[in-house]
């Protein structure tokens, strides 16, 4: 497998803690009937859809360096936080198990769809210790009990990973996925987009890609299209993300530039009544991207962001020539997972009536 492009060109990160589990570089493939039909040149999608067989999309980059910081540092369990059918927690829990370790989550509910319960039907099979809590405003009382039993029960060292694999380690995945884009770029393999759209939820992806792309000096505008809450993403919180992440690299020797949060651009237009809710542009752009472009979206987040790209070329004043959908959505096939799924025994009964 190739060098990470981030170690390829600062030999002096080398030393950071690193675990391959993504098939790297991911393509970049042009959506030529899509482009065609809304009138611009090239589409071109970033396929993180296919970052892993086991799971794919946004989370493997970003678990590469947090679970081999966990395994670094001794920890023999992981624990997070997400919704029911967070694609985060069932990457990190396939991921834990994979390198040895335990996977603990704490849960909060959303609107209950077919792919959430294929999500707990995948999880079930890593048999996670889960929590699952009323409501999602009962997250932050929640978490500091659980970081409290954490203290408390330090024997048991689990190591903690914000929701969305959103750490400063985790960052470093999109830092070295920005650099990635932009060896593409170099090489020919897609030429410079006007813009690049991706899904903004803990803004974790987000602020890697705008970190990496000033190291690469790529000046092409990267747009987060904001899926959940906006006191959860929002520029102040990507910009400090990036700066920690940031940190890190200049801790190794690395020249790193600051990001200000007015380097970060994030639209609000797509959340609609709010995360998790299906809206009429997202599932415009979900059928749209399924008939044309052969690409599979999910209403939370995919949808909403490649609607925040087809509302962009409605809107542009100025012609467009490029423009690059970073696809975060695993396309890994689950049913491999969701046939061995015994969730009677591997999820505890409050999920029952879930499923
Ligand atoms: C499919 C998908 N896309 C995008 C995101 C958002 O990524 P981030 O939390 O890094 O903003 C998520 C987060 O769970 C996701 O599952």
């Amino acid at each position: 497998m190739a060098e990470l492009e981030l170690f390829r060109r600062y030999p002096k990160t080398r030393d950071l803690p690193h675990v391959s589990l993504a098939n790297l570089p991911t393509p970049v493939e042009s959506l030529d009937r899509l482009g065609e039909e809304l009138g611009i040149k090239g589409l071109w999608v970033k396929r993180d859809d296919k970052t892993a067989t086991l799971y794919g999309g946004n989370k493997v980059r970003k678990l590469e360096f947090i679970l081999a910081d966990a395994v670094e540092q001794g920890h023999k369990r992981v624990w997070t936080v997400g919704a029911v059918g967070s694609h985060h927690v069932l990457a990190t829990s396939l991921y834990a198990r994979k390198l040895g370790l335990e996977p603990h989550a704490l849960h909060f509910p959303q609107p209950l769809t077919e792919h959430v319960r294929e999500v707990l039907r995948a999880l079930s099979t890593t048999e996670p210790q889960l929590e699952l809590i009323g409501s999602k405003h009962a997250l932050p009382g929640a978490m500091i009990k659980s970081r409290v039993k954490e203290w408390l029960s330090r024997a048991e060292n689990p190591y903690y990973i914000p929701g969305g694999g959103s750490s400063p380690r985790g960052v470093l995945g999109y830092v070295n996925g920005a650099l990635e884009l932009a060896r593409q770029i170099d090489n020919g393999d897609l030429p410079l987009p006007d813009a690049i759209f991706v899904a903004a939820g803990t803004c974790g992806t987000l602020s890697g890609l705008a970190l990496g792309s000033r190291m690469a000096e790529l000046p092409c505008p990267i747009i987060g299209v904001r899926v959940v809450d906006k006191v959860l993403a929002n520029p102040l919180v990507a910009a400090s993300l990036a700066n920690r992440a940031g940190k890190i690299l200049a801790d190794c020797g690395v020249e790193v530039p600051h990001i200000g949060p007015t380097d970060i651009t994030i639209i609000d237009n797509q959340i609609g009544p709010g995360y998790g809710e299906a809206t009429a542009q997202g599932t415009r752009a979900l059928e749209r991207a399924q008939k044309l472009g052969g690409l599979e979206l999910d209403p939370t987040y995919t949808a909403k962001a490649f609607a925040g790209l087809l509302d962009f070329i409605e809107q542009s004043q100025k012609p467009l020539t490029n423009l690059l959908y970073w696809h975060t959505l695993s396309s890994a096939d689950l049913s491999p997972l969701i046939e061995e799924a015994d969730v009677m025994h591997g999820l505890p009964e409050a999920y029952r009536e879930f499923l």
